[in-house]
Formats: C-alpha cells, sequence, structure tokens
C-alpha cells in the first residue's frame, strides 16, 4: 500500500474559531473510520490561526503545516513569520513556492531556496510546489519549467535531506478553477518528476512524496490517487467543508 499524504491549504480562510470547527469537525469524523497507517492529514491553516490549530489537533492524528515562512529566524522583517515562531506551536510542515505566493508577492525560485534550507534547519518539512500555466503546457514547456523550479528551488540540497521534502505538483490552470488535469497528464508529469528526483537524488528520490494538488474534490480523488507515482493531494477548496475533505482521505483509505 503505498503512502499518502493528503493536506489541506485553506489559504486566506477561517478565523479562529472557524479553524477549530472545522478541525474538531475532522476529528469527528476520522475517529468514525479505521484509518490506514500509511495516510497523513495535515492542515495548514493561516498563520493567525496556527495557535487555535495547534490546540484543537491535540491528541489526534492531524497534523499542522503552515503557508508560507521567512528564512531568517528573527529580525526586522515587517509582517514575517520564523520557523522557531512555527515549531513553538509544533508546526512540522510548511508550504513554501505556491503559486499564489509566486504570482502576487513575486517570490523566485531562489527565494524559495533560502526558505527550503530555513526549514529543513529547524526540523520543519516543506511542501514545496510547482506547477506550470496553460500557456506553458499548450507550448509544451511543462517538463523544462518544472525542471527549473525543481532545480533552483532544490539548489545545493544533499540527497539526504530530500526524505524531508514534499514536492506538490500543482497546474496552476487546475487551481481554484474546478478543471482538474487528466489521468493522463497527472500520470505523465508526475512519472516525469519521479525519474527526474530518481537520477538527481539516487538515494531517497524514489520515496519522495509527490502530492497533486488543483481541484481535486471527492469526485475525483479515488482516480487520482490511484495513479502511479501520485502519493497524496494538497487541497485547497475542498479542505474547507468537513464532509468534503473526509470523503477524499477516504478516497484515498478506500484504495
Ligand atoms: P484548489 O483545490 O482550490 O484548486 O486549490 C489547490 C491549491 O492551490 C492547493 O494548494
Amino acid at each position: 500500500m503505498k503512502k499518502l499524504i493528503i493536506a489541506g491549504n485553506w489559504k486566506m480562510n477561517t478565523n479562529a474559531k472557524d479553524t477549530i470547527n472545522l478541525i474538531n469537525g475532522i476529528k469527528e469524523q476520522i475517529n468514525k473510520i479505521t484509518l490506514n497507517k500509511n495516510i497523513e492529514i495535515i492542515v495548514c491553516p493561516p498563520f493567525i490561526n496556527i495557535e487555535a490549530a495547534s490546540n484543537a489537533i491535540e491528541n489526534s492524528i492531524i497534523k499542522l503545516g503552515a503557508q508560507n515562512c521567512h528564512y531568517e529566524s528573527k529580525g526586522a522583517y515587517t509582517g514575517e513569520i520564523s520557523t522557531p515562531m512555527l515549531k513553538y506551536f509544533n508546526c512540522e510542515y510548511c508550504i513554501v513556492g505556491h503559486s499564489e505566493r509566486r504570482q502576487y508577492f513575486n517570490e523566485a525560485n531562489q527565494f524559495i531556496n533560502l526558505k527550503i534550507k530555513a526549514l529543513l534547519n529547524d526540523n520543519l518539512k516543506p511542501i514545496l510546489c510547482i506547477g506550470e500555466t496553460l500557456q506553458e503546457r499548450q507550448n509544451k514547456f511543462t517538463f523544462e519549467i518544472l525542471k527549473n523550479q525543481l532545480d533552483e528551488s532544490l539548489a545545493e540540497l544533499k540527497d539526504e535531506q530530500m526524505s524531508n521534502i514534499i514536492i506538490a505538483y500543482e497546474p496552476i490552470w487546475a487551481i481554484g478553477t474546478g478543471v482538474t488535469a487528466n489521468a493522463e497528464q497527472i500520470y505523465e508529469t508526475h512519472n516525469y518528476l519521479r525519474n527526474y528526483l530518481v537520477q538527481q537524488y539516487p538515494i531517497n528520490g524514489k520515496n519522495i512524496i509527490i502530492q497533486y494538488g488543483g481541484s481535486v474534490n471527492e469526485k475525483n480523488a479515488k482516480e487520482i490517487f490511484g495513479i502511479e507515482n501520485v502519493n497524496g493531494a494538497l487541497v485547497g477548496g475542498a479542505s474547507l467543508k468537513v464532509e468534503q475533505f473526509i470523503s477524499i482521505i477516504n478516497s484515498g483509505n478506500e484504495l
């Protein structure tokens, strides 16, 4: 049975109260199912709800992730959050390089690389998002774009560090659009990523978790999880509804 890591990226949604309600709802439903040991569940609420989430997930199998971080541990960086601050609330994961941060906040691969190094130094696990635009896919640049994002974002990292990194393949055109990449596109792209990772990191490359993200929902999750080299999902909109998120988890559980 392959390992599946299913993470909810809540983006800029929920306040502290919603956070507690959502986590309690997920906990309640999870308790009703026998979850396979190969399934891991992460929630990534907005920074301001990290403390509420940290308390709410106590005594459950749900793990905590953040949506971003800074690469310095402290200092004059107004508005930023550092990895020690996340660790204080038992955060284990952190999304980096989400396409929304690349697009709206001009985050470049080199900057993302610094964040990944900071996270690993502090024993947090980065979830590195990569993905192509629709135009790049139509012009057949997908693999080139993904290779460049991996090369630059993971620059100078050693093979032994790769067991602590998750890659999330999120085609930008599939995010929040309701249009999922089809099974063939997902298979082909994840297969490319796996081969490239194995080539770059001969020891850990074969075991790196590669999540798919982009309009994952309760209807398509089962098919997506069944695709070779898909090791989980990074779920946006559908992670904000208890029933939908649980249904996605169930799809993985039934594989
Ligand atoms: P949606 O699932 O809402 O398409 O968002 C995907 C995503 O960006 C997760 O990081």
